[in-house]
């Protein structure tokens, strides 16, 4: 039977795995709160919360924390990378969306921080508009995994938590 001075030093114990566990941050950027709706000959039928709850799901198993954050606002996104000086994270997974192709600012921002970073997208971008084919990002990515729609973010997911592992 679990006393009152056993729960709490199973919490003390919990507190302490999740302070020493790893993290993943994954950004997504804008108009991908329409995802399910939005395109879908592009993007894929699941929407944003379904790929999120893959991540979540993903990072469980591997018992690394792992936050999800969606913003339409480029200064959203960028306060979020500032954000990350006092919390420890070890991996970013951004799909900076149509940011992709207009950001130095984000850009700027990844760089700043100097936690490396995988950049998906859910549609081959290179085998769309031309004004796609621009990305501000991959030359500092460490890989870029593009067209293979959900499945991309658990790539990335997949490399992240091999890469960080101890
Ligand atoms: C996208 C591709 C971008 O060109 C577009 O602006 C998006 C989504 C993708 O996931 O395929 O919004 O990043």
């Amino acid at each position: 039977m679990k006393t009152p001075k056993t729960l709490f030093l199973l919490e003390i114990i919990e507190n302490m795995a999740e302070s020493t566990s790893k993290s993943v941050l994954v950004l997504h950027g804008p108009n991908l709160n329409l995802l399910g709706l939005r395109e879908p000959n592009h993007y894929g039928k699941n929407t944003l919360a379904d790929i999120d709850s893959l991540l979540a799901k993903r990072a469980k198993e591997a018992n690394i924390s792992l936050q999800s954050f969606q913003s339409n606002s480029e200064v959203e996104l960028i306060q979020k990378l500032h954000s990350l000086a006092d919390k420890k994270v070890d991996f970013i997974i951004i799909n900076p969306a149509a940011f992709t192709h207009t950001s130095v600012a984000l850009r700027d921002a990844l760089s700043a921080i100097k936690v490396p970073f995988v950049e998906v997208h859910l549609s081959n971008i290179y085998a769309r508009e031309t004004f796609r084919h621009h990305s501000y990002f991959s030359d500092i990515a460490v890989g870029v995994i593009s067209g293979l729609g959900a499945q991309g973010y658990l790539l990335a997911l997949d490399y992240a938590i091999q890469t960080i592992a101890d």
